[in-house]
């Protein structure tokens, strides 16, 4: 998998490429790559933004400095990059990720991000050089590092041999196994703790119980909360 984020801050992802199983991914062949709209400005000054026609706050990210970046990094016209390979603008409005988007991406052989910063893109971004528009969630963050380092993330732990223990990524909340329902809970020791009890099942060793209770637990989950 290899992912190109542009990023007006790409010292920002240094210690999310330090984390175990972003560095795994990338030992094991993946490939996070940076480029800075402002090493390819046509503009003086290192110029990036301007102010937004028509009036009001902030500044937004002009589509002739995406331009340039997408063309130095693919060496053609921007237009044409979406048609081989997902180019997504990060935007509050976009497509919400979840698990069947972060799936579907998985699946794919090169992704590229397109972070935004203050006000966000000039929306002929969006229109003309991006494939998908996809949000974290339905708020609003500073800058489109933070969504593009959890895309990063939930993309990457996709991928065969990232996680320390696969079962990890096998069975977890939204999983197919689970059938899309959320994680049962988990516990540990000490099995009791300020008089809260782990569930005896648990401590049966009774391994279909076990499997049972959990199934359970996490259909509760699913219908609207855990089971008393
Ligand atoms: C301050 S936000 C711009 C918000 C924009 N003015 C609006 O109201 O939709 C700056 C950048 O952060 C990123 N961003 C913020 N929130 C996001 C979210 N929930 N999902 C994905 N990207 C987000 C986007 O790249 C966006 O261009």
């Amino acid at each position: 998998m290899e992912i190109d984020i542009f990023t007006l801050f790409p010292e920002a992802f240094g210690w999310f490429e330090r984390q175990r199983h972003v560095a795994n991914a990338l030992s094991g062949g993946s490939r996070l790559g940076y480029v800075n709209y402002r090493d390819h400005t046509p503009l003086g000054a290192g110029q990036v933004d301007d102010t937004p026609f028509g009036g009001g706050a902030g500044m937004v990210l002009r589509v002739d400095v995406v331009d340039a970046a997408l063309r130095a990094r693919y060496d053609r016209d921007p237009v044409e990059v979406r048609a081989q390979r997902r180019v997504i603008a990060l935007t509050p409005s976009g497509r919400v990720l979840d698990e069947a988007l972060v799936g579907e991406l998985a699946r794919e052989p090169a992704l590229t991000l397109l972070s935004g910063r203050y006000e966000g893109f000039d929306q002929r971004v969006v229109e003309h050089f991006a494939s998908d528009e996809l949000s974290i969630g339905r708020y609003v963050v500073a800058g489109g590092e933070l969504p593009a380092m959890v895309v990063c993330d939930a993309v990457l732990r996709k991928l065969p041999g990232v996680l320390g223990d696969e079962r990890s990524a096998l069975e977890e909340s939204f999983s197919e196994v689970l059938e899309g329902a959320p994680e049962y809970p988990h516990y540990t020791r000490p099995a009791e703790y300020r008089g809260w009890r782990v569930p005896e099942v648990l401590l049966s060793g009774h391994h279909a119980r076990i499997r049972a209770w959990r199934l359970e637990q996490s259909r509760a989950r699913a219908e609207g909360g855990p089971l008393p």
